[in-house]
């Protein structure tokens, strides 16, 4: 995928719902961050990057009245949002994406290492690795970010998000992603995603970023 359909995919998911462009742009960082962190190749970091980056394409496909809705989902309506990966994975696939790491991440996202998730019910190794690792980001970003119910958000939720991680070894994650992460979360390289983009603040502003070069803080090169 050329870049300039990247950003106009990202620009489409930040009109479509705010909170969700912000959650994308925090966990695009996370995942560059775990992916350097494992001294994955360029080329592959560059995929790995844009995969995360469109990870909810398919949330375009949910009604305003779902993917807005303050309160509690009805069963229907979360049958519903579980249609995304799939819905992202048809986008994908319709704009001629042929790239499997990004189209297989982007449609096992939610899948769990106990064979539970969405949409497939893959198990364990069965998941694409991509995928594994970023079913931690995800979860920890949800656990650790502004909701309608929880104004507080950041690193304060943060050691929280951090044991549920490690109870969900083995059935929502897989042990080795889970133990990365931490250690990129103890070596304080998350902070700065948590503290200073945790609010619609961001919105806007991650274009380009599927590109952005970090430097060994994490903090983008050209930050100030
Ligand atoms: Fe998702």
């Amino acid at each position: 995928m050329d870049t300039e359909t990247l950003q106009r995919l990202l620009h489409q998911i930040e009109l479509k719902d705010g909170s969700t462009a912000a959650h994308t742009w925090r966990v695009v960082h996370y995942t560059r961050m775990m992916a350097e962190r494992l001294s994955v190749p360029q080329d592959l970091l560059q995929r790995v990057t844009h995969a995360a980056a469109l990870h909810d394409l398919g949330k375009l496909d949910v009604p305003d009245s779902i993917l807005k809705k303050p309160g509690p989902l009805t069963p229907s309506e979360f049958e519903t949002i579980k249609l995304h990966p799939i819905r992202g994975h048809e986008w994908l696939l319709s704009l001629g994406e042929q790239d499997p790491i990004v189209l297989n991440f982007v449609r096992h996202h939610h899948e769990r290492v106990d064979g539970t998730g969405y949409p497939d019910g893959l198990r364990g190794g069965d998941i694409p690795l991509g995928a594994r690792y970023f079913a931690v980001v995800d979860s920890f970003d949800a656990m650790t970010s502004k909701r309608p119910y929880r104004p507080s958000a950041g690193r304060e939720l943060a050691p929280q998000a951090i044991e549920q991680l490690q109870a969900g070894i083995g059935s929502r994650y897989c042990r080795d992603c889970v133990e990365a992460f931490i250690d990129l979360y103890r070596s304080g390289q998350l902070d700065w995603v948590m503290e200073h983009y945790n609010d619609g603040a961001c919105i806007g502003a991650f274009l380009g970023v599927a590109s952005l070069p970090t430097g060994k803080d994490g903090q983008p090169r050209d930050a100030a």
